[in-house]
């Protein structure tokens, strides 16, 4: 940041000073949004912080400008860019599907890797003029920022045509494909040590195409049931290279944002790695270490048999206690509410019921929990895994609401299916289990669940809100 005012009071002190209250909003913001409860409150914080941080920014580049002469200039620029990206952004974010939020997230964590590798060409073509020392931590922040950019960029672009289903989520196994990986990494430290001595142009070419392909390998080197993974991993990613376009910027709140960020998306992956029984190491590294799965789980499961709506009313009403245990297709169906209307009448029955959600059902973290507090579902009755599984046992109906790789028996049983190892909802051990989906097509994962051709389970075929009004009428 640059003096540019006289007195005790600077342009750099003002705008410092909004910034530690931006910050602190930020972390309020993050600390709200991580309870049900809070999470209004974490969001208000958040936008309260973005726009002050915003004002002080526009506010000090006008006032470099102002000594310029091009303060109008800069101006016409910040509130063209503001208003079109600000335009977009609301656009987007009124229209897009609940179900449609992680692949626009991923599309957004992009954004924030091309930004960052744009700061870093615009550092490497406009580099200011510092002592020898300086000018060495100058390239090496213009080579990391543009290497954690491309990588953001491309990874980000195919966790999008992924999540889309514009790509198939099953993982690229290219032969050698952790010596690629390892191969690249050791490239762009080399190139690093050679770009700080002497900075050409070529080599800050080579470190982009390096890392652009770097970060496509990586996500698509890894399988449909370990996405959730790389979401987070990508927004933790996202914020480190907002961290380093903020050196380069010399802005001290886009470093402080960044290792927000960045950490707290780092701290996410490894509370879902290890939520899903994964390596933090391997599934960061593109799949390291994970052998191809022995078996698809396309095995020969016999029959499953079929239920209507009206005989899962009466087996609901007859019940002592239920759980419900949403997946992904609940969303799509949007059948949030008919379920809580549901939940409703069977507790004014008398019947103790339950939800039971899986720490990655649906698209996005807290998916299952967002959908259910939208209809008003009460919190205590909504269970992590952990705390309802060993009560299903117990259960006398688990209604499985448009979940599939969340209750598939084959990541417990089978070692060689590809989610093997990842906690499921046991919901096989109840004594009745009712299927809500449209098919027997497999789950996100493509693995087939041999829950559906159990002898306690039974196939409510069909759109599962139009099903659920179809057990409240019969009730
Ligand atoms: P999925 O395995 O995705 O299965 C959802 C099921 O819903 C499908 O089998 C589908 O079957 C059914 N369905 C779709 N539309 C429906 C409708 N209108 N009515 C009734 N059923 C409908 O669901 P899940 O158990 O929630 O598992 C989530 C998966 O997504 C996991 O593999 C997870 O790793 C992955 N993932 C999660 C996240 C996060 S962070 N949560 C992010 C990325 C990926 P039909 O087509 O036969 O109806």
């Amino acid at each position: 940041m640059t003096d540019t005012a006289s007195g005790p009071l600077t342009a750099d002190s003002i705008a410092g000073a909004a910034y530690i209250v931006a910050a602190l909003l930020f972390i309020l913001s993050l600390a709200g949004l991580s309870k049900h409860e809070k999470a209004r409150a974490g969001v208000i914080y958040g936008i309260t912080g973005m726009v002050i941080a915003l004002a002080a920014t526009i506010w000090l580049t006008l006032q470099d400008a102002w000594g310029t002469g091009h303060a109008l200039t800069g101006l016409g620029l910040l509130v063209a860019a503001v208003a079109v990206g600000g335009a977009i952004g609301l656009w987007r974010a009124r229209v897009v599907e609940m179900t449609g939020m992680p692949e626009l997230i991923a599309l957004l964590h992009s954004f924030v890797g091309l930004a960052a590798v744009l700061v870093g060409w615009n550092g490497h073509l406009e580099a200011p003029a510092l002592s020898a020392d300086l000018m060495a931590i100058h390239h090496a922040e213009v080579f990391i920022g543009v290497f954690i950019g491309a990588v953001t960029f491309t990874g980000s672009i195919v966790a999008f045509l992924k999540l889309s289903a514009r790509m198939k989520s099953s993982p690229l196994m290219l032969p050698g494909k952790n010596g690629i990986n390892i191969g690249a990494l050791a490239a762009f430290i080399a190139l690093t040590v050679w770009y700080v001595n002497d900075s050409q142009l070529w080599l800050l070419i080579v470190v982009t195409i390096l890392a652009l392909g770097l970060g496509w390998h990586l996500v698509a080197s890894i399988g449909g049931g370990d996405m959730p993974v790389v979401v987070s991993m990508l927004n933790s990613y996202s914020g480190w290279a907002a961290a380093a376009a903020g050196f380069l910027l010399n802005n001290d709140l886009l470093i402080i944002t960044g290792a927000l960020v960045g950490s707290s998306g780092a701290y996410l992956s490894y509370i879902m790695c290890k939520a899903m029984n994964r390596s933090f190491i391997s599934v960061i590294a593109g799949g390291f270490g994970i052998a191809a799965p022995a078996s698809k789980g396309d095995t020969d499961h016999g029959e499953h048999r079929e239920i209507t709506a009206e005989a899962t009313a009466e087996m609901l009403i007859n019940a002592s206690s239920v759980v419900i245990t949403p997946g992904y297709g609940m969303a799509v169906a949007q059948a949030q509410y008919p379920v809580a209307e549901l939940a409703h009448q069977l507790r004014e029955k008398g019947v103790n019921v339950r939800f039971g959600i899986h720490p990655v059902a649906g698209r996005l973290p807290g998916h299952m929990n967002v959908l259910l507090a939208e209809a008003k579902v009460p919190y205590d009755i909504v269970l992590e895994m952990d705390e309802i599984n060993d009560d299903l046992g117990d259960t006398s109906v688990v209604l499985v609401i448009g979940a599939n790789d969340t209750v598939n028996p084959a990541a417990a049983e089978d070692p060689g299916s590809p989610i093997a190892g990842m906690p499921v909802l046991k919901v096989w051990e109840a004594e009745n289990v009712v299927v809500f989906k449209r098919s027997m097509a497999a789950g996100y994962a493509g693995v087939q669940n041999p829950l559906f051709y159990r002898d306690n389970s039974q196939m409510l075929f069909g759109d599962a809100k139009t099903r659920v009004e179809e057990i409240l009428r019969a009730f």
